[in-house]
């Protein structure tokens, strides 16, 4: 709670007044009766302001969601203060669509429940003081959540996914493997020692200036280099996987991104091109670049599902490994991991994409 009254202090909440008038717009008499507890969820804690009621029972009653790809895009990365600003132009938008969509009036709701770590501070503390504003105005219990812990559980409002099961968590922001053995009972067995691979592969795209490339222009960084990937030969390049010795489940993505840009340099010199130019060459580095990528990760994948297997820890005949974040939305990468699931005996899920990437249904 220590986060949650820090962050809340910092940041500058609504005017009462905005907050009166965010409560008067909705005046729904639509006599229904909810005959399950309604959960308002909402999500700050990077670059998307998303906002979703869901019932106690998994239904999604309205959901909705700003994203700041495109912003962040234009300015090569994410600028912490830009996206304060954006979440707090649109935080009240977008929940007011959220219910509206639901057609739950802030009354009918049972709790407000909000993202308080990890993510962005100056993200986080938008959601955080506009639902605590809301709590207080509603007179309404709040339920603070932990980010990846949501990640982690989305699946079992698609799937009935029994407990325990593994989760590979690998996103912009995110790289880690946990068993997950109940709602709030996680046993984390590797994470990125550096940078996540998303967050990797959107620095490769912006040194390769994919951006500029007219099939890429509008996509994240690793969409771009999955796009491009399936243009190049993979075998023109040979980058190693990291970490091929250490005993244990952690990922790197640091020195391999060092490598890239190294080769990058060179290729450049090669060719005559100017930084910023688009490389001949750059399909084929996307390609390798995926690949090896997705070899790393479904290495350290391999060894966790032995691990657990080796220690009871999961099912033997049934165990399940959940796949999340928006480079789980990379079917390069799913194939990867496919092969490490059906030699392992293991079933492979994936949350649809927008369940993947950052949403405000995976919160409430
Ligand atoms: O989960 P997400 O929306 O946000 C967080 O980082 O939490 O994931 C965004 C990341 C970005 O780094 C983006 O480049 C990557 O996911 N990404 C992909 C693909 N689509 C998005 N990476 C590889 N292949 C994709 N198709
Ligand atoms: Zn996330």
């Amino acid at each position: 709670m220590l986060i949650l009254n820090k962050t809340a202090g910092v940041f500058s909440k609504p005017s009462k007044r905005n907050m009166y008038e965010f409560l008067r717009s909705f005046n729904f008499h639509s006599g229904k009766l909810f005959l399950h507890k309604l959960v308002l969820g909402i999500e700050t804690s990077c670059d998307d302001t998303a906002a979703a009621v869901v019932d106690e029972t998994g239904n999604v009653l309205g959901e909705a969601i700003h994203s700041q790809t495109e912003v962040h895009l234009k300015t090569g990365g994410i600028i912490p203060p830009v996206a304060q600003q954006l979440h707090r132009e649109n935080i009240q938008r977008i929940v007011q669509e959220a219910l509206s969509a639901s057609k739950v009036s802030p009354s009918e709701l049972s709790a407000i429940a909000t993202t308080i770590k990890p993510g962005l501070a100056l993200s986080l503390g938008v959601g955080l003081s506009f639902s605590l504003q809301l709590v207080d105005q509603l007179k309404k219990p709040f339920i603070p959540i932990h980010h990846m812990e949501a990640h982690a559980l989305t699946i079992r409002l698609t799937n009935k996914v029994e407990f325990p099961f593994l989760v590979l968590l690998i996103s912009g922001g995110h790289c880690l493997l946990a068993l997950v053995r109940g709602v709030s009972d996680f046993l984390l067995l590797g994470k990125s020692l550096d940078i996540a691979p998303g967050d990797m592969l959107d620095k490769v795209a912006r040194r390769l200036s994919l951006i500029k490339h007219p099939e890429c222009s509008t996509m994240s960084g690793g969409k771009a280099i999955e796009h491009l990937a399936k243009q190049g030969n993979k075998l023109h390049f040979d980058f190693k996987p990291p970490m091929q010795r250490a005993r244990n489940c952690d990922f790197s993505f640091s020195g391999l991104h060092h490598v890239i840009d190294k080769m990058i340099m060179q290729k450049e010199k090669e060719e005559g091109v100017e930084k910023g130019q688009i490389l001949s060459s750059a399909a084929d580095i996307a390609a390798a670049v995926q690949h090896t990528i997705a070899c790393h990760i479904a290495k350290r994948t391999h060894r966790a599902i032995l691990f657990c297997k080796q220690r009871d820890l999961l099912c033997q005949s049934n165990a399940v490994l959940v796949v999340s974040g928006g480079v789980a939305s990379n079917l390069y990468i799913r194939k990867a991991l496919e092969i490490v699931t059906d030699a392992t005996q293991c079933t492979l899920l994936c949350p649809p994409p927008r369940l993947c990437t950052d949403n405000g249904i995976m919160i409430a």
